[in-house]
C-alpha cells in the first residue's frame, strides 16, 4: 500500500500510522491510523490534557526526593541517536533506601503531529515503553507515572538514561514535544514501625525488586531505540547474557510494540483471502501473533500481547482525551525463568532469543532481565527438572466470496518448567507455567469495505515455589477482548468516510499465595468508542468520537473506580471512587482463593516429578488455608 508519496521513503521503519489506501486499494478495509486536521480546532480553547485511566500510584505520605533527569525538545529526532542524559542518584536525601520510586513524564505539544512510539531506558533497561498524544492548534499537555521501584538496584548508581522518540517536523507536522522526565524517591520507613498486615509475606516474595537488571537490549550508539528490530516471521533477534554465579531466581520482563504493516496485526486478513482478491499492499499472514523467547534455542516463554491501540489508531477523534488502553504505558510481560537457571549459573556468556510468529514489519521487543542474588554464597547450584510444551496450535477456517467472507483463527499453547536451585536460603524448586487461549472472528462485508474483528486473548502465568513445608504460589491470569467494528466509504477524490466502533478490554487477576497468607486483585477496564470521519489523505478532515470507559480494581492493597467518558476533546461525566465496598472486599481473598483452588490442584497434579505422598501434602497444606 505504498500510497502516500510523503511517505515512501520511511515506509518501513517510521512509526506513523499507515497511510490510507490510495484509489487503487480501493477494496481493501483496513484499519489505519491517521493524524487530525488540528488548525479546526477554535482559538480560544485552553490546553487539553490528555491522560490514561489507571489507578493512582500508592506512595508513602512523606515528602520524596525528586530528581530532574531529562528536559529535552523532540522537534526533528527521527533517524538519530537517542538523546542521552547523565542520571545520578539523590545526593540530599535523608535515606538512601527507597521504598517507592515513581518516573513522572511531562510533556507539552502544539500543532500538528503524528503519534510516535517512544522509549525510556536506564543503564540499558527499558523503563518506559509509550507513545505520544497527538497534539492540538492550542496545545495539548499531558503526564505518565510509573512505578519503577522495581529497578531499584539500577537506580542506586550513576547510569546513563537513554530516550528515543522519532519524530518528524516539517512545514505541515510541526508538532515538537516538550518534555521533562523527573524520578522521585520516597526514603524507606523505619523498619518494624507498624504491625504488617499478614499478606505482606507473600506479596513480598514476588514483589521484592530483583539485586541485579540486566539490560537485553541493544547496545548504545545507535539511530534509533535499543530496541530489536523484529521484520518478519523467521528474523530472530539474539542478545549474549551472563549471570552471576550465585543468583537464585530470574524473571525476564519483556517490552514489546508493533508498527507498521503490523500495527494492527490482529485484523490483517489470511494470506489466502489476499491472494484470491489479487490485493497488494494489504498486510496480511492472518490476525494471530505471538512473541516467541528462547533461551540458548529452548524455548522459553512466550507473549501474547494486549492489542494497544495508540493514539492515531482507528479513529484519532476517539482518543482525545482519554487515550486507548496501555498507550501511554504499554505492558510487560514477565516470564519466570529460574527453572533454567542452572543451565546458566556457569560464569559463560548464554543467549536469549526473540521472534514473532506471523511477524510483518516492524516489531520492538527488548527485555530486562531481574535477577535475586544469594549474598551469603559465591555459588549457588540448580537443575532443571522438567520441561514440557505443547507447541503451538494454530487453525483457520475460512469462508469467503470475493471480498466478503468470514475467518476463524483459533490458537492455544502452553510451556511448563520446573528445576530445583539451592543456595543459602535452602534448596527451592520452582514450577513455571504459562497457558493461552486465542480466539479471532474476522468478518468482511460491504464488497471488502466493512470489517469485524471479534478477538479474545487468555493468558495465564502462574508460579510456584516450595522450599522445605512452605509453598508459594503466585497466579496472574489475564483476558484481552477486542471488538472492532470499521466501515469505510469511498467518496471519490481519495477522500473517505469511516465509520468505527470498538471495545477493548484488559482484566487482569493476579492472586498470590504464601504460608502466612495471600494477596490478590482484581482489575477490569473497560473502553467502548464509536466515531465516524472524513480523511482526505492522512488528515481527518472532520468527524466525531466518543468514548466510554469503566475501570474496576478490587484489591488486598485498595481499590479504585473510576467511570469516565469523552466526546470530541470534552468530559461528559467522570466518577471516581477510592474506597473499597468491605463487605465486598472481606470476600474477595477467599473467593479468589476457592476460584483458584482447582487450577492450583491440577497444577500440582501435573508436576509429574512430585511425589504422590508429597503432592497429597501439600495439597492439605493448601487446604488448610482455604
Ligand atoms: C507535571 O505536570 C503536572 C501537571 O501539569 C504538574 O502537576 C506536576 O507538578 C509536573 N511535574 C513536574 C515534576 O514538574
Ligand atoms: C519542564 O521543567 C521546566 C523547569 O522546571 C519548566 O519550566 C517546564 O514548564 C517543564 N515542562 C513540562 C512539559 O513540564
Ligand atoms: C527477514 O528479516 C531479516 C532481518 O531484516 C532479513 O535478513 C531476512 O532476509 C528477512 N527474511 C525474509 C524471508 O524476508
Ligand atoms: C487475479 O489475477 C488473476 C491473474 O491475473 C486473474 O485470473 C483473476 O481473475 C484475478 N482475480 C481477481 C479477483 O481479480
Ligand atoms: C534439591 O531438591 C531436588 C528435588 O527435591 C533434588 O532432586 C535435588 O537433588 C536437591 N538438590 C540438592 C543439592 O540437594
Ligand atoms: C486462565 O485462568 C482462568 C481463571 O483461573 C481460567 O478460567 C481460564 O480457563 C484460564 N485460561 C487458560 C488459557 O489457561
Ligand atoms: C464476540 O465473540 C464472542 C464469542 O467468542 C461473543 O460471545 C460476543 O458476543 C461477540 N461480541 C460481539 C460484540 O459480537
Ligand atoms: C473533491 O475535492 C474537492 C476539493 O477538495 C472538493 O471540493 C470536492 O467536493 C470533492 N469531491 C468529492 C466527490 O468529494
Ligand atoms: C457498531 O456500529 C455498527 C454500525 O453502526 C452497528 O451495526 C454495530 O452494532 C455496532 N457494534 C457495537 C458493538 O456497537
Ligand atoms: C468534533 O471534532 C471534529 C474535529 O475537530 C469537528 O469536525 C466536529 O464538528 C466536532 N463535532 C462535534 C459534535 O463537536
Ligand atoms: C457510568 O456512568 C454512566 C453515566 O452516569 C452510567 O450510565 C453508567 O451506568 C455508569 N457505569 C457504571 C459501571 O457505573
Amino acid at each position: 500500500m505504498a500510497s502516500s508519496s510523503f511517505l515512501i521513503p520511511f515506509i518501513f521503519s517510521l512509526f506513523l500510522h499507515y497511510p490510507l489506501s490510495s484509489d487503487a486499494d480501493l477494496h481493501q478495509t483496513r484499519l489505519f491510523g491517521a493524524e487530525l486536521l488540528s488548525h479546526a480546532a477554535p482559538k480560544d480553547v485552553p490546553v487539553t490534557r490528555f491522560f490514561e485511566v489507571t489507578k493512582p500510584i500508592k506512595v508513602p505520605r512523606t515528602e520524596p526526593c525528586s530528581v530532574l533527569v531529562l528536559q529535552h525538545d523532540f522537534g526533528y529526532t527521527y533517524g538519530r541517536p537517542p538523546v542521552l542524559a547523565q542520571y545520578t542518584p539523590p545526593s540530599d536525601c535523608p535515606s538512601q533506601k527507597f521504598s517507592k520510586i515513581v518516573l513522572e513524564w511531562n510533556a507539552t505539544c502544539k500543532g500538528r503531529q503524528f503519534d510516535r512510539i517512544f522509549g525510556v531506558w536506564l543503564g540499558g533497561v527499558e523503563l518506559l515503553r509509550s507513545c505520544t498524544a497527538e497534539p492540538r492548534a492550542t496545545g495539548i499537555v499531558w503526564t505518565v507515572k510509573k512505578d519503577i521501584t522495581r529497578y531499584s538496584s539500577l537506580l542506586k548508581d550513576p547510569q546513563t538514561l537513554a530516550v528515543y522518540l522519532g519524530n518528524l517536523v516539517d512545514r505541515t507536522y510541526t508538532g515538537i514535544y516538550h518534555v521533562n522526565i523527573t524520578f522521585h524517591f520516597w526514603p524507606a520507613e523505619e523498619p518494624f514501625r507498624f504491625h504488617k498486615p499478614k499478606w505482606v509475606n507473600s506479596v513480598n516474595r514476588f514483589n521484592s525488586p530483583a539485586d541485579l537488571v540486566l539490560p537485553i537490549s541493544r547496545n548504545l550508539p545507535l539511530n534509533d531505540g535499543l530496541w530489536f528490530l523484529v521484520e518478519n516471521s523467521t528474523d530472530v533477534q539474539l542478545k549474549q547474557f551472563s549471570v552471576p554465579r550465585n543468583a537464585y531466581r530470574a524473571i525476564l520482563e519483556v517490552y514489546v510494540s508493533f508498527h507498521s504493516d503490523d500495527e494492527f496485526w490482529y485484523g490483517n486478513p489470511p494470506n489466502n483471502y489476499i491472494a484470491a482478491n489479487n490485493l497488494t499492499g494489504t498486510p496480511g499472514n492472518g490476525p494471530f501473533r505471538e512473541v516467541v523467547v528462547s533461551l540458548d534455542g529452548t524455548v522459553v516463554g512466550a507473549v501474547w500481547p494486549f492489542t494497544v491501540i495508540y493514539t492515531g489508531g482507528v479513529n484519532p477523534l476517539l482518543w482525545r482525551p482519554i487515550t486507548g488502553i496501555g498507550s501511554f504505558d504499554l505492558p510487560s510481560y514477565d516470564i519466570d525463568i529460574t527453572p533454567f537457571l542452572g543451565k546458566i549459573l556457569d560464569g559463560k556468556q548464554h543467549q536469549f532469543g526473540f521472534s514473532v510468529t506471523n511477524a510483518l514489519s516492524v516489531w520492538f521487543i527488548d527485555a530486562n532481565l531481574h535477577v535475586w542474588l544469594d549474598k551469603d554464597s559465591k555459588r549457588t547450584e540448580g537443575e532443571l527438572i522438567e520441561y514440557s510444551t505443547q507447541p503451538l496450535m494454530l487453525t483457520l477456517v475460512s469462508d469467503f466470496k470475493g471480498l466478503d467472507g468470514n475467518f476463524l483463527t483459533t490458537a492455544s499453547r502452553s510451556i511448563f518448567s520446573s528445576g530445583w536451585l539451592k543456595s543459602s536460603h535452602g534448596n527451592i524448586t520452582t514450577h513455571s507455567n504459562q497457558d493461552f487461549v486465542y480466539r479471532n472472528m474476522m468478518e468482511f462485508g460491504n464488497d471488502g469495505n466493512q470489517q469485524i474483528v471479534n478477538q479474545t486473548i487468555d493468558a495465564n502465568t502462574s508460579v510456584y515455589e516450595r522450599l522445605l513445608s512452605d509453598l508459594y504460589l503466585i497466579d496472574v491470569s489475564r483476558r484481552f477482548p477486542l471488538y472492532l467494528y470499521t466501515d469505510l466509504l469511498d467518496q471519490g477524490n481519495g477522500t473517505y468516510a469511516s465509520v468505527s466502533n470498538l471495545s477493548l478490554g484488559f482484566n487482569q487477576d493476579i492472586f498470590s499465595h504464601g504460608p502466612l497468607g495471600f494477596s490478590s486483585g482484581f482489575l477490569k477496564n473497560l473502553q467502548t468508542g464509536q466515531g465516524s470521519m472524513i480523511v482526505k489523505g492522512n488528515l481527518v478532515t472532520s468527524g466525531l468520537g466518543s468514548t466510554q470507559q469503566v475501570y474496576t480494581y478490587d484489591g488486598t492493597d485498595g481499590c479504585y473506580f473510576r467511570n469516565v467518558s469523552s466526546r470530541n476533546y470534552t468530559i461528559l461525566y467522570d466518577q471516581i471512587k477510592q474506597h473499597c465496598n468491605r463487605k465486598r472486599h472481606l470476600s474477595l481473598g477467599f473467593e479468589v482463593n476457592r476460584r483458584s483452588f482447582p487450577a492450583r490442584r491440577a497444577f500440582l497434579a501435573s508436576a509429574l516429578h512430585y511425589q504422590k505422598k508429597q503432592a497429597t501434602k501439600e495439597l492439605l497444606a493448601l487446604e488448610s488455608h482455604l
